[in-house]
């Protein structure tokens, strides 16, 4: 493969789903309900967004595996995945609310290569390559992110959010908020998990934890934050896998303070785990 052309097509598929949303932002938009939940919804643009991407890698990479959230998985056994979010934010989209963004990752044989989140709304690009740094596209400059130099919890700034599940694990996910808002400066939770990743990247909170993303959600954030040097694992301290439960990237610093409170929260309660919403139905 030429150099280069993996990192070009990943610009166009995120600039032209971004460009889509940011012309359809603000609009009212067709929506409906996914998994009888009304608290999951998607818009026409999530679908429209999403057949963009597909033709773009397809055309450049005809045998290329695609897994993203708005179609079934492809499964041409290629070493190529393309783990793609056409619009992450979408309840915040539907409301007008703007933080939205496109995040596609690029695994190669099971390890995440490259990655990029496009926020079309302050167009602000975020990409990363492995062992080549994370980078920040603004206005066709392009500079390279670091995480926060933010040495302690207390002075920190840390962004979360709530999966779909919440109504049945409200409980759950309220102790880790409860644990952790009385030990920084501020809990954020903005609704594009893509763009939280990128914000630990880029310095402007230091640390994020949520519950039950998908792999769409975290395959570009894993890579923009580990090469703008900062670290993921799971609430236990465990290797980070995006088809896991448990998300917490941080500026690194900060990293096992919050573990410790996680690791205190699963002592005082430790059969308390999410319920599944189909077992519950
Ligand atoms: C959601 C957003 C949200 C997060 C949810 C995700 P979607 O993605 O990233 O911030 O809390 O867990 O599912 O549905 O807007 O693509
Ligand atoms: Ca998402
Ligand atoms: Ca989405």
């Amino acid at each position: 493969m030429k150099p280069g052309a993996l990192q070009a097509t990943l610009f166009e598929a995120l600039r032209s789903a971004g460009d889509l949303i940011r012309r359809r932002f603000g609009r009212e938009q067709k929506i409906s309900f996914k998994n009888d939940s009304p608290i999951n919804l998607v818009t026409e643009v999530d679908q429209e967004a999403d057949r963009l991407i597909r033709r773009t890698i397809k055309r450049a990479f005809p045998g290329h595996d695609l897994l993203t959230e708005e179609s079934n998985a492809t499964r041409n056994r290629s070493d190529y995945k393309w783990v793609v979010d056409p619009l992450d934010g979408t309840t915040n989209f539907a409301h007008h609310f703007p933080q939205v963004c496109v995040s596609i990752g690029i695994e190669y044989a099971g390890r995440i290569v490259m990655g990029g989140v496009y926020d079309p709304l302050r167009d602000e690009l975020f990409w990363a390559a492995r062992g080549r740094g994370a980078w920040l596209v603004y206005k066709e400059i392009q500079t390279r992110i670091r995480v926060s130099s933010n040495r302690t919890l207390q002075s920190s700034l840390l962004l979360t959010g709530f999966p779909y599940d919440r109504r049945e694990n409200a409980d759950l996910y309220l102790s880790y908020m409860k644990a952790f808002m009385s030990r920084n400066q501020g809990i954020r939770r903005a609704g594009a998990a893509a763009l939280d990743l990128c914000w630990v990247a880029c310095g402007r909170v230091d640390g994020y934890w949520e519950w039950k993303l998908k792999p769409w959600d975290c395959a570009a954030g894993k890579i923009i934050v580990e090469e703008a040097g900062g670290r993921l694992s799971d609430f236990s301290g465990g290797r980070y896998s995006i088809y896991g439960e448990q998300t917490l990237a941080t500026n690194a610093h900060i990293h096992a303070e919050m573990l410790a409170i996680m690791s205190g929260l699963r002592r005082q309660a430790p059969d308390f785990s999410p319920v599944d919403r189909e077992s519950k139905t």
